[in-house]
């Protein structure tokens, strides 16, 4: 044990740099897998080393807490289903931000508790306390705030994907001048801490920060909660660097930072995808004003629409030189991954060329379509980004959309009233023909209606993703009749 407090300092720079190749090694389906391995080594390094240079650590705290935690979360990774992966990170994050908030307030009250007791220790022990300085009492400040705006944003961000009844979008008037109030609020206390070390006002800071995450996000309309959830990331890992620095831990504040940066790019990203600043996003405003909580919650339509049956489409796409499947949350809802694949193969085996095209924002958290394909071993060339693929379209004999909506809805590009005005969209609607399959007209997350659906050369075909793809490929077989 000693040999470890000894290395500490080398065996956190051992873990620094296992993070920083994690980082490297999820940014690429085909390094991905060794990038969460480096990760694992990382954060078992980083709690080993911090566990044996702790002061007088309470072991069976610490150890239970661990166990309970690890019960807690093995559980929750073997049962949560796919579809709900958005809100259980959004969950997460809120624990960072929570953690965060309780260690200011457990180092503030072990502070306070040492300089009460000081004249006593330094009677009986020699060792003498100070008040915290600046620097920590800065440290603390931030941290809790950040902390505490993490946790109820994330929480209200988790209502929010998860449709809970009382995670409802905001607005109004007295939206705007409420999140100055209580932000121009909570900075005052918070400063007012910073030079007086005043607990009533930690505490009062500490309220209004999350009241304030609250407010905050609860305008953000459902088209730019994607923003929302990454900003989230980005900002715990922010609000661990600065526990970092109270806890004089500098393995958190390495990982604490690079959490927060890569949140912070993935943020800038997915702003630039869905054509919105990061401004904007936060204070200009929902996109169209209040967001529709759940995919298939849309109004029924009256235009005409042309539908087909699996034997037609499956008629159709054996027949052509080139097929692009664009996948979005309904693939992911109705558990079609793997379905998909095969229609995908066979296909191919008939001469076929198959690609899939990949939005963004598909789905329901980055990067949620090439998890559920790489699940189903889609081979990673098959898969295209937005800017890979769209060009390519106007060729494409047949594209066949899986459960997408709002990534594929030509508003976007094509009518300046539509709160999607300007986010970048796959071009599905340029491709010979074009296949929709969805269970009803209903509208996808943004709730608009999609000129698609109504397009001379969709066909729509009606049911459950999987279903739907499984007796395409049966049709294609030739037992499908
Ligand atoms: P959506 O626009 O949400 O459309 C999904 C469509 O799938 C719905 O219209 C629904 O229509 C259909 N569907 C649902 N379950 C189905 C099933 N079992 N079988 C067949 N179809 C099914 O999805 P998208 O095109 O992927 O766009 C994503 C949207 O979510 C964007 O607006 C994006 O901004 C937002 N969002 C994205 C993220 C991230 S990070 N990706 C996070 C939060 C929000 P029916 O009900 O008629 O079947």
């Amino acid at each position: 044990m000693e040999f470890i407090r000894d290395y500490a300092d080398w065996f956190y720079l051992i873990g620094a740099v296992l993070f920083i190749l994690t980082l490297r090694g999820l940014s690429g389906p085909k390094t991905a897998i060794a990038g969460n391995r480096y990760g694992m080594i990382a954060m078992a390094i980083a709690v080993l080393t911090t566990f044996f240079v702790a002061d007088h650590p309470v072991i069976w705290m610490i150890v239970g807490a661990m166990i309970l935690g690890a019960i807690v979360g093995i559980a929750r990774a073997r049962t949560v289903p796919m579809t709900q992966m958005p809100e259980t990170v959004a969950l997460m994050h809120s624990l960072v931000g929570l953690a965060a908030v309780l260690i200011a307030i457990a180092a503030i009250i072990h502070n306070n508790k040492l300089v009460e007791l000081g004249p006593e220790l330094l009677a009986t022990n020699g060792v003498s306390f100070h008040e915290m300085s600046k620097v920590h009492l800065f440290e603390l400040f931030v941290g809790c705030f950040v902390g505490a705006i993490t946790f109820t944003a994330s929480v209200f961000a988790y209502g929010k994907l998860a449709a809970k009844k009382w995670a409802k979008t905001i607005s109004g008037g007295w939206v705007k001048p409420v999140q100055a109030l209580i932000f121009i609020a909570m900075l005052g206390f918070g400063i007012h801490f910073f030079l007086s070390g005043s607990m009533t006002s930690f505490w009062a800071m500490t309220a209004l920060a999350l009241a304030f995450g609250w407010v905050w996000i609860a305008p953000v309309g459902g088209g730019d909660m994607p923003v929302v959830v990454s900003l989230l990331n980005s900002f715990s890992g922010w609000a661990a660097a600065g526990i970092g620095f109270t806890l004089e831990n500098n393995m958190l504040i390495v990982a604490g930072s690079l959490v927060g940066s890569s949140g912070a790019i993935l943020s800038y990203i997915m702003c630039k995808a869905m054509n919105r600043s990061i401004i904007n996003v936060l204070f200009g405003g929902a996109m169209g004003g209040a967001a529709a909580p759940t995919a298939g919650a849309g109004e029924q339509v009256q235009r005409n629409y042309r539908s087909g049956s699996a034997d037609d489409a499956g008629f159709l796409m054996s027949n052509a030189d080139s097929v692009v499947i664009v996948p979005g949350y309904g693939m992911a809802q109705g558990r079609a991954q793997n379905a998909v694949k095969e229609l995908a193969n066979l296909l191919k085996e008939q001469g076929v060329t198959v690609r899939f095209a990949i939005h963004p924002v598909a789905g329901r958290m980055p990067g949620h379509m090439n998890v559920l394909l790489a699940e189903a071993d889609v081979p990673y060339e098959d898969i295209l980004e937005m800017d890979e693929i769209n060009s390519d379209f106007p060729a494409t004999d047949v594209v066949l959309v899986i459960g997408a909506n709002d990534v594929v809805n030509p508003a976007a590009k094509d009518d300046p009233n539509s709160p999607i005005y300007g986010m970048p969209i796959l071009e599905a609607h340029k491709a010979r023909t074009i296949m929709v399959i969805k269970r009803s007209m209903a509208t996808g997350y943004a709730g608009l209606d999609n000129d698609l659906f109504y397009n001379d050369k969709t066909m729509m075909v009606f049911g459950d993703a999987k279903k739907v793809v499984e007796d395409m490929t049966k049709a294609i077989n030739g037992t499908g009749h």
